[in-house]
């Protein structure tokens, strides 16, 4: 669908877009260049995706598009019609959490939490990939998220937790 253009200012514009999020479709007016995250935390409510640095720098931001881990502060949403995008939102709820947030729980892997969200999710698509990660490959896929209070080794243990519940019910399946 094109968007519908109703006043320009530079190469920005007010439209009127749909974007899928945690498998909902969601009809917003906004600016052309607004950035995902602020749309998610804003327009939606979503609260996972955190502001850290603005900077595409940090990780808190981050959420899954098409299954891929992407820093929301610095893509305009407008770029994202017609893809799946996933928050920390769309994976559990705290009755029925994802195998990674009970994880992220049970290892107690979080001080502050401001990092966390955007390290489930990008575990989360680590997981996806690599079922059986051993630590070198999970700190390589989390290296770029940043945790200002030091939580490594909880955070380690706790994707590692994730990856065995989550083999076990492959199994089982
Ligand atoms: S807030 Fe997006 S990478 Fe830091
Ligand atoms: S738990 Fe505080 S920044 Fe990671």
């Amino acid at each position: 669908m094109m968007p519908q253009a109703s006043a320009t200012q530079g190469d920005q514009h007010d439209m009127t877009m749909t974007l899928r999020v945690n498998g909902e479709e969601h009809t917003l007016d906004t600016q052309s260049d607004t950035p995902l995250l602020y749309v998610l935390r804003s327009e939606l409510g979503l609260r996972g995706p955190k502001f850290g640095c603005g900077l595409g720098e940090c990780g808190a931001c981050t959420v899954l598009v098409d299954g891929r881990p992407l820093r929301s502060c610095i893509v305009p949403a407008s770029s994202l019609r017609e893809r799946d995008i996933v928050t920390l939102e769309g994976l559990g709820t705290p009755q029925q959490p994802h195998p990674l947030q009970q994880a992220f729980i049970d290892e107690q892997a979080a001080q502050c939490a401001y990092c966390i969200s955007g390290m489930i999710m990008t575990a989360k698509a680590l997981l996806d990939r690599h079922p059986d990660p051993d630590d070198e490959t999970i700190k390589q896929a989390l290296t770029a998220n940043l945790c200002g209070c030091g939580t490594h080794l909880r955070i380690l243990r706790a994707v590692k937790r994730a990856a065995s519940t989550l083999r076990e019910a492959t199994h089982d399946t």
